[in-house]
């Protein structure tokens, strides 16, 4: 996705500033290139060093030893990047980029660039939420800047609340959305569903399946970057929301309808979740109790709406493409295209889960997609790769043609 994209990295004073590492070698490896600017706080959590090895270049810092004539003027240094991320972006560093100081290289860097910024927040709670940062972080908005986090969790001054950075992997996936070359997704929605849901049974106890949400997860972040404005409604899991994404979590099926219901009319719709079946017909309020000598209960179930099915139904408000998932342990291909005429959805994407396949929980995943023109068998891939290819099919289907190759 970076191929070629050159980031301009400012580095801030800040505990998280360890991570920027991280994200070096992850946009490296992802064929972009990486400067870096390191503030003099900065420099007191990682070494110049340490960034030069890993970008490769040298590390910037001091703003008066680029007037010199052989050295790239900070004008240079700004406009000789594709993007410009500032990780940790401090409150201080923020606070200036607001006023519009230019008083070291960095600010200066960022008074100076035409391009775009991207800022990872890093500071304590108290400080994230205080007054000024929340009106200087208002201000970068509305001039464009774009932010990524921060997340909630224990910092690194044993105080609970937003403030953290966020984790390198989501802000490269922020760095990708925003460089995405070709967006054909742009203002298009996307809503898809991800995870299993849970029955209640009792307040204790529940109904629910194997689905870890990797596969739905990895197709509403390859939405974002191709530039789809999505929302994901997922169940109860363990892998991280994905960047740039608006997420609503639920538990039961019936709470999954109604969130997708509220998502509005959107143009696309994939439906990855693993939604119960059945629920319990009486869930009780108190916990169920075992009688002395009594027999077990008897669970009596009551079916779940189909999402997949009520989204399929024709109607103004069909989405232009509903894409369903089969997950089956026999005669695959059989039952999804059984499946795909009795949902009433456009593609259904089939995957066996019989449990020697590992797909649920694990990080491959072969499909075969199921469409009207026929049966697609796809390779065994990464649920990543396979997200990026449907998604890539989802594109040729509704993404605008793009100005030069519809003049042609
Ligand atoms: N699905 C849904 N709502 C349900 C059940 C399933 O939206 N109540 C969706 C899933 O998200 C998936 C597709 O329907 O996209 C097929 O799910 P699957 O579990 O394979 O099929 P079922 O409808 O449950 O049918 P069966 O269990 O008989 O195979």
């Amino acid at each position: 996705m970076l191929n070629g994209k050159r980031i301009l990295l400012i580095v801030a004073g800040g505990i998280a500033a360890f991570k920027s590492q991280e994200m070096i070698r992850l946009l490296r490896k992802r064929g972009a290139s990486v400067r870096c600017v390191l503030t003099e706080a900065g420099a007191r959590f990682v070494t110049p060093l340490s960034l030069q090895a890993l970008t490769e270049d040298r590390v910037y810092s001091d703003m008066f030893s680029l007037t010199d004539e052989s050295e790239m003027g900070h004008i240079q240094l700004s406009r000789d990047a594709d993007l410009l991320v500032v990780a940790p972006a401090t409150a201080n560093l923020l606070a200036r980029m607001a006023a519009g100081l230019a008083d070291d290289l960095a600010s200066t860097v960022l008074l100076a660039t035409d391009k775009p910024v991207l800022a990872a927040p890093a500071m304590n709670v108290r400080m994230w939420t205080h007054a000024a940062t929340t009106a200087n972080v208002e201000t970068l908005k509305k001039r464009g800047v774009a932010f990524v986090g921060p997340n909630d969790g224990v910092m690194a001054c044993n105080e609970y609340g937003p403030g953290r950075m966020s984790e390198p992997e989501e802000i490269v996936a922020a760095i990708e959305s925003l460089l995405a070359q070709d967006r054909p997704l742009a203002g298009r929605q996307a809503l898809v569903t991800s995870g299993p849901t849970r029955e209640a049974i009792d307040p204790v106890r529940y109904i629910s399946n194997h689905s870890s949400g990797k596969q739905g997860h990895a197709i509403a972040a390859a939405l974002a970057r191709l530039g789809a404005e999505v929302t994901l409604v997922s169940g109860p899991v363990t892998v991280a929301d994905p960047a740039g994404v608006k997420v609503l979590k639920i538990d039961s099926a019936d709470e999954m309808l109604a969130a997708c219901l509220q998502a509005g009319a959107v143009d696309v719709a994939v439906c990855a979740a693993a939604v119960a079946d059945w629920k319990a017909a009486k869930p009780t309020l108190a916990k169920i109790k075992k009688k002395p000598g009594a027999a077990p209960p008897t669970l009596e179930l009551a079916p779940n709406p189909d999402i997949l099915a009520t989204l399929s139904k024709p109607g103004s408000k069909r989405p232009k493409l509903v894409v369903g998932f089969a997950a089956e342990t026999e005669n695959l291909v059989a039952n999804a295209i059984d499946k795909r005429k009795r949902k009433g959805c456009d593609w259904i994407v089939a995957n066996d889960v019989s449990p020697a396949t590992g797909t649920f929980g694990g990080e491959r995943n072969t499909v075969h997609l199921v469409s009207a023109e026929g049966v697609e068998d796809w390779p065994t891939l990464a649920k990543d790769e396979v997200a990026e290819r449907l998604v890539g099919r989802i594109a040729d289907r509704l993404g605008r043609p793009r100005p030069a190759a519809a003049a042609e």
